[in-house]
């Protein structure tokens, strides 16, 4: 049976890269298959989270998840810390899985940078409470952008070993082996200032991303100063036969790409058809269209999340009521798991 889970952090304003790369997919899954949408706060208080801020930054991704189309009653929408058995399995892949899988997470290195010694233990260990997300729902596919492809071949490794470790084998496994879905233009949305940067809630400059919470202007204003080269736009040659865009080709012109794959990715276009339309185009005229895309694409969905922002008891009860009928789905697997490694139960 086909399952989805996916997870967004509560840790500070959403941009287009989430927006494109992750839960605009889950929107069109959740007609697919049965879809569990987490709001992973364990995770995001792996780096230091003001108290206060959380809850706020909770319902934010809600809002975000409900104005841009998911709806709570056909999926699950929850906040991950509602549900122990999170938790309760991360242990369990805290033994399963290996230091030496954990010292492969660019990551953790990334995110530790230069201070390794002082980065939360949970953040190191984190890939583990990832892996017991999506395996909690024994969950069959993952929507997520590029960059958590590596977490993804983390949790398939642990959900492997599992099944070797304490049932001999995959036939007869208690998990099955997630599969990322990764789509389209815009799964690595990059840095509007620097397109060698992925976009990124932690840049300290707002100018390099497009926030869903930013107002017509500011959208308008943020693409006008995005940065690009001084060439004419490409035409459809640079791609290969598939219709895809080379990486050696992406990286020659990382900012020009970075913009054509924003615009089709809001246009629902192939690289072929943007690539077509504006083949020897300047800049000049290519981002005042971007621009108006992005607004037209972004706008309602901003005004449905400042309307909601202003009800938050209805998102509160949306939550409550998804992590009962996750914890559900959750303990019965949880179960199994703890059996299977031996724990004596009720
Ligand atoms: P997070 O909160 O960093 O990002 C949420 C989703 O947005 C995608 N994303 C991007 N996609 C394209 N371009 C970008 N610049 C960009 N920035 C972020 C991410 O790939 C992600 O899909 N570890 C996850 C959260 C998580 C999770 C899970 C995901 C926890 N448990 C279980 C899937 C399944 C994360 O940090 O996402």
């Amino acid at each position: 049976m086909k399952r989805i889970f996916s997870g967004v952090q509560p840790t500070g304003a959403l941009h287009l890269g989430n927006y494109l790369g992750a839960i605009r997919n889950f929107v069109d899954l959740q007609h697919e298959a049965e879809a569990i949408y987490c709001i992973v706060d364990l995770h995001a208080i792996t780096v230091w989270q003001e108290p206060s801020a959380l809850g706020p930054n909770t319902r934010e991704v809600a809002a975000a998840y409900l104005a841009a189309g998911i709806d709570p009653k056909k999926s699950i929408i929850f906040n991950q810390s509602r549900v122990s058995a999170h938790a309760e399995l991360a242990w369990i892949f805290n033994c399963v899985a290996r230091i030496g899988w954990l010292n492969r997470m660019t990551q953790f290195k990334e995110k530790a940078g230069k201070h390794r010694e002082q980065a939360s233990a949970g953040l190191y260990i984190y890939p583990a409470l990832m892996a017991a997300d999506i395996l909690a729902y024994k969950a069959t596919h993952v929507p997520v952008g590029d960059d958590q492809k590596q977490h993804l071949e983390f949790a398939r490794n642990t959900a492997q070993k599992f099944n070797y470790d304490y049932r001999g084998g995959d036939e007869n496994g208690v998990f099955p082996l997630p599969e990322p879905i990764i789509m389209g233009a815009a799964a690595r949305v990059m840095s509007l200032r620097d397109g060698s940067k992925k976009m990124s809630k932690s840049d300290t400059s707002d100018m390099t991303r497009i926030n869903l919470s930013d107002d017509r202007d500011t959208i308008a204003d943020k693409i006008k100063r995005a940065r690009t080269d001084p060439d004419m736009l490409p035409g459809p040659d640079v791609l290969d036969e598939s219709g895809d865009l080379p990486e050696h080709t992406r990286k020659s012109r990382p900012e020009c790409f970075n913009l054509l794959g924003i615009y089709a990715a809001l246009a629902n276009e192939s690289w072929r058809e943007v690539l077509q339309r504006f083949e020897g185009q300047g800049f000049g005229g290519f981002k005042p269209q971007l621009a108006e895309l992005a607004v037209e694409k972004l706008g309602p969905m901003g005004q449905e999340m400042t309307r909601l922002r202003n009800d938050p008891a209805e998102i509160d009860r949306i939550l409550a009521d998804g992590a009962d009928r996750a914890a559900e789905i959750a303990q019965p697997v949880l179960k199994e798991a703890k059996q299977a490694v031996g724990f004596l139960l009720d």
